[in-house]
């Protein structure tokens, strides 16, 4: 059969990890995906003497790549949403077909890059956009297919997860755990994207849509990151039986769809609070099968790589098939996505830990504990340590209840007098969401 012939726009650390993965495993992966897969071109921002290009056509023009008339596929490895929206559209209006890394472009502008390819007839996989190599859009849009999926809960920013888990076992310092990540190639161009949860939120948002068949909605993610996180927070955490990691969770109940990324307190005993480093792991519970647990490198220059060539040889088998038949971009049919809403975090139900500085005097947990009971908020367990001369921290967790009840909740014992500052709130999951 021809070959298939590739254009790898982006030569950055995913696109490096691409052309070495496709170059040592080439027979392994033509023995699979039934013809030769070569990468025909590859674009370039200066000339490169560290990488072996022989063979293979160079241009500093992306577009180059998505007009050549050649080129059957187009890897967008470049990030970020304006040059990759305009390229990726570009190569779809030429009949190309793409893959893709970009989370980003994919949760904000794939609703409208799906319709384009839907119109052409051509596929854009994006495997790589979420939780690196591990293939966990395969899974929950095929494997998992038979299912309604009730909810899933992921650690899907490496960066974060290298970062918690330094501080919580090396006490190491914030911005020195970062700085590595950069340097390891983990981190996005922008790191607030990944402290702040903005490219959690964008894996979640995608995550969302294929376990719902929502379209893709990211503006209505709930997103919280890790930077407030006192080291504090992680040892009473601990000393709860608790442990702290970023958490992107998705579920669906009778009112709609939760989208919501933020610092949890998870039992420190469960599957996913061992997840550390630089790995990423999803939990999807499905009504058939079951809880499922998807687990390996969430980010770095082959495991990326890895899902990307998949996605390759995945076009590849579609280009002799019959479009119709094609699984959905969004694993379900586009005329029959749902409309369910998208809820309002204040409509969220979770349990909560909150620690506060109070005056050290008789009375103060009772007037806490009577604005509790007036809201309806049970106490599951309560810490006093460290007591000042004058003051102490008390940390509590509580049942769960509405985020909009405990908004009420945190305003009200900030307003009294004897609590001194703000109210620090992290949500907890048992992860058996129900
Ligand atoms: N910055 C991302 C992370 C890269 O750390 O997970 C992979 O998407």
């Amino acid at each position: 059969m021809k070959p298939v012939k590739v254009g790898l726009c982006g030569l950055g650390t995913v696109g490096a990890g691409t052309l070495n993965v496709l170059k040592r495993n080439a027979e392994e992966i033509s023995r699979r995906a039934g013809r030769q897969i070569i990468i025909d071109m590859v674009s370039i921002r200066r000339p490169r003497t560290d990488i072996d290009l022989t063979g293979i056509r160079t241009t500093s023009d992306i577009m180059a790549i998505a007009n050549d008339p050649e080129i059957d596929i187009v890897v967008e490895l470049i990030g970020g949403y304006d040059t990759a929206h305009e390229l990726v559209m570009q190569a779809i209006a030429n009949g190309k077909h793409v893959v893709t890394a970009n989370k980003a472009l994919i949760a904000v502008h794939g609703n409208e890059i799906f319709a384009a390819a839907q119109e052409k007839n051509v596929m854009v996989a994006f495997e790589a956009s979420v939780a690196g190599g591990i293939p966990i859009i395969k899974a929950i849009r095929e494997g998992l297919t038979a299912n309604t999926i009730q909810w899933l809960a992921g650690i899907i920013n490496g960066t974060g997860n290298f970062i918690l888990t330094e501080m919580r076992e090396k006490g190491r310092d914030f911005a020195d755990v970062l700085a590595e990540a950069q340097a390891l190639g983990y981190a996005e161009a922008d790191p607030t994207f990944d402290v702040e949860g903005i490219d959690a939120a964008h894996k979640l948002t995608i995550l969302g849509s294929l376990a719902f068949g929502i379209p893709l909605q990211f503006e209505k993610t709930f997103t919280e990151g890790i930077s407030k996180i006192a080291p504090e927070d992680v040892t009473y955490a601990e000393a709860l039986g608790y442990t702290i990691k970023h958490l992107g969770v998705a579920r669906r109940n009778e009112q709609g769809v939760e989208l919501r990324v933020h610092p949890t307190l998870i039992p420190s005993k469960c599957l996913l609070a061992s997840v550390n480093g630089v790995k990423n792991a999803v939990m999807v519970q499905g009504d058939a099968v079951g809880p499922t647990l998807y687990y390996g490198a969430g980010a770095g220059a082959e495991p990326t790589a890895s899902a990307v060539v998949a996605d390759i040889v995945d076009v590849a088998r579609t280009l002799t098939s019959d479009p119709t038949n094609r699984v959905p971009h969004l694993a379900f049919q586009p005329d029959h996505l749902s409309d369910l809403p998208v809820l309002d975090v204040a409509a969220v139900e979770t349990a909560y830990y909150l620690r506060m500085q109070v005056v050290e005097k008789p009375g103060v947990l009772a007037q806490i504990t009577s604005i509790f009971s007036k809201a309806g908020i049970s106490i599951e367990a309560l810490l006093q340590k460290e007591h000042g001369v004058d003051n102490a921290p008390v940390i509590l967790l509580t049942k769960r209840v509405r985020e909009g009840v405990m908004n009420e909740a945190i305003a009200a014992i900030e307003s009294l007098e004897d609590v001194m500052g703000p109210v620090t709130r992290l949500r907890v999951e048992q992860l058996d969401l129900g």
